[in-house]
């Protein structure tokens, strides 16, 4: 099995690069944004909850979050790896990931951050805005917020990967070709690897 987060602040590509990943090495793409703007769509009591942090750029807690990764994980039993892409966005999230795999005898084995600047992802998302419908895409205070809300929150969550010996920053500003290729060759050196371990195991 092979896991991997996609990290990064709210613009710097995560959902794009995501969908070039997952075909490319067969992985489940667990997306917390998404499966939460799927609940507000339905018009569920989750997403109605929901859609109240998320109009402010505030995370949703962890308790609802951690439930959504928790089903998601059982719907798909057979997986052959998952990508994790806005998740875990607190030190909590973490550790309930870790305890979630651990009960699948499994880990994470690899936290690729894309690396882009604040004015960047401002200019990214004010654009994607103008057509996206989502709320907190139109909004330049919202957008700074989920920026701050970033910083504060989720940035220190690298450490505990970084600890683990996980954790690598890849330049997310470019071609979004190129910026895939630099997180294939990272993907590659860790699969690589593994095949190794595995081999030795053996
Ligand atoms: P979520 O949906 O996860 O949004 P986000 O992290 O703010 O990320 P985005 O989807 O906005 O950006 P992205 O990094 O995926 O970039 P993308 O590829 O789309 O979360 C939304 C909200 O839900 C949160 O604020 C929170 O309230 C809640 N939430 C979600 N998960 C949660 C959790 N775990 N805990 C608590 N709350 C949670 O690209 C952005 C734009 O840039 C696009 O228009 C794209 O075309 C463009 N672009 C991409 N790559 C490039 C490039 N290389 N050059 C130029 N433009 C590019």
């Amino acid at each position: 099995m092979f896991n991997l987060i996609l990290f990064g602040p709210p613009g710097s590509g995560k959902g794009t690069q995501s969908d070039l990943l997952v075909s490319k090495y067969g992985l489940v793409h667990l997306s917390t944004g998404n499966l939460l703007r799927s609940e507000i769509a339905d018009k569920t009591p989750l997403g109605i909850e929901a859609k109240n942090f998320m109009d402010k750029g505030q995370l949703v807690p962890d308790e609802v979050v951690i439930g959504m990764i928790d089903n998601c994980l059982e719907l798909h039993k057979d997986a052959g790896g998952f990508l994790f892409d806005g998740f875990p966005r607190t030190a909590n999230q973490a550790k309930a990931l870790d305890k979630l795999l651990e009960l699948k005898r499994t880990a994470i084995h690899s936290v690729l951050a894309l690396e882009v600047t604040e004015e960047e992802l401002v200019k990214r998302l004010l654009e994607r805005g103008k057509t996206s419908g989502r709320s907190d895409d139109t909004n330049e205070a919202v957008i700074r917020n989920r920026f701050a809300v970033y910083q504060n929150e989720t940035a220190p969550v690298a450490e505990h990967y970084k600890a683990q010996h996980k954790f690598k920053a890849i330049p997310g500003e470019g071609t979004v070709a190129d910026i895939s290729a630099a997180l294939g060759e990272q993907i590659d050196k860790v699969l690589e690897r593994q095949r190794k371990e595995q081999e030795a195991f053996e």
